[in-house]
């Protein structure tokens, strides 16, 4: 059976609830969900400063609920999570600077809130089956290079640590309480939705921005390894990772097709770009980042291919088209 007739197996007719939902990777994990015929609500507070944005359902507002609330407010959850199947956690602030400057907040919706959702979880809908998007950013400085699941956790950042505690909070609920979670630690995504307004999410939407209004963009430094992942690679993550009882109570890297420097990155965002583009000039990295850089990080993606089959296929050049196609015809939308 094809992959997505076993995903229309397990999803279609079935209430899944998305928090985080109207932002990057939410909204696109939600058009794959309705595609495969499933019951979808989305709760989120569509707070400016992170990604979400309406347009990223457009066309789509009569087929699912959108609950516009906050995670942070405990009432309001019992009554969304009555009833539904599955709980793709991704309501998150995923900015490492703002986590530095306002740390209670990314203490609030990242770690406190994440403990009343698993609460409401445990004492209304105690069967629901939960995927929680955490981040490599819990890591740190890499020792090693590619990272595994084993490395230690040393988070460089506010958000790293609230992170953490959020992905802890979702192990410890599916192992004492039986709220059957799968924590996906998620490199950089990259994709059409993805945020371009400014770099709380990734310098990328940033570049892509700059390469979508003919500006040149700036790299800093320049030699830094990363991974990306497209976005819909990573939807395919989070679903397999819903789907398969030998994902419950684990933790997974998801990983890119092979890695990059950042001025690599840069070469192939310019060549995504093709003729229309003004090329870009490369800085010392700012003083201020610098401190909370985790240098180079790849990660090492075998344990998700061994157990749930999963490998991404998208390279960085394709993603980066993909997303560079979309915003030629809807940056309007999302400055
Ligand atoms: N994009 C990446 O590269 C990346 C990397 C690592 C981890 N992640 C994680 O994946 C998840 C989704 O990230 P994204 O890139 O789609 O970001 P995003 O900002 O586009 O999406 C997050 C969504 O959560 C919503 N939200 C935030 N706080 C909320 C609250 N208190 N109540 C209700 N909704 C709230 C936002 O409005 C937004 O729509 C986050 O948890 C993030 O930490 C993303």
């Amino acid at each position: 059976m094809s992959a997505a007739s076993q995903h229309r197996r397990t999803f279609g007719g079935k209430k899944v609830l998305i928090t985080g939902g109207l932002g990057f990777i939410g909204s696109n994990l939600a058009r794959a969900l309705l595609r495969l015929g499933a019951e979808v609500t989305i709760i989120d507070n569509l707070f400016p400063r992170h990604g979400g944005n309406r347009r990223n359902l457009h066309g789509l507002e009569k087929k699912l609920e959108v609950i516009i609330a906050d995670v942070r407010h405990r009432r309001s959850l019992p009554a969304c999570l009555a009833g539904k199947d599955f709980l793709f956690n991704l309501a998150g602030q995923t900015s490492h600077m703002d986590s530095m400057t306002d740390p209670d907040t990314d203490l609030e919706i990242n770690c406190r809130a994440q403990l009343s959702i698993l609460e409401a979880c445990r004492q209304h809908n105690p069967g629901i089956r939960v995927v929680f998007a955490s981040t490599r950013q819990i890591y740190g400085r890499p020792d090693y290079l590619p990272v595994d699941e084993k490395h230690p956790l040393r988070p460089v950042d506010v958000n790293g640590i609230n992170k953490l505690a959020g992905e802890e909070y979702h192990l410890l609920y599916s192992e004492v309480h039986g709220v059957r979670s799968t924590v996906l630690r998620l490199t950089n995504t990259i994709g059409p939705r993805m945020r371009v307004k400014d770099a709380r999410q990734t310098f990328v939407g940033v570049w892509i921005k700059e390469v979508v209004t003919g500006k040149p963009f700036e790299v800093w430094g320049g030699a830094q390894l990363r991974d990306f992942t497209s976005v819909d690679d990573a939807v395919e993550a989070f679903l397999l990772a819903a789907a398969r009882p030998e994902a419950v109570g684990r933790v997974f890297n998801l990983g890119g097709v092979g890695h990059v420097s950042l001025r690599e990155l840069a070469d192939l965002l310019v060549a995504a770009a093709g003729r229309r583009h003004a090329g870009y000039t490369v800085r010392a990295f700012p003083a201020d980042r610098k401190k909370i850089d985790i240098g180079d990080f790849y990660a090492d993606g075998r344990l998700i291919e061994q157990v749930l089959g999963w490998r991404p296929t998208t390279t960085v050049g394709e993603a980066l088209a993909q997303t560079v196609a979309f915003y030629r015809k809807e940056l309007p939308h999302y400055l």
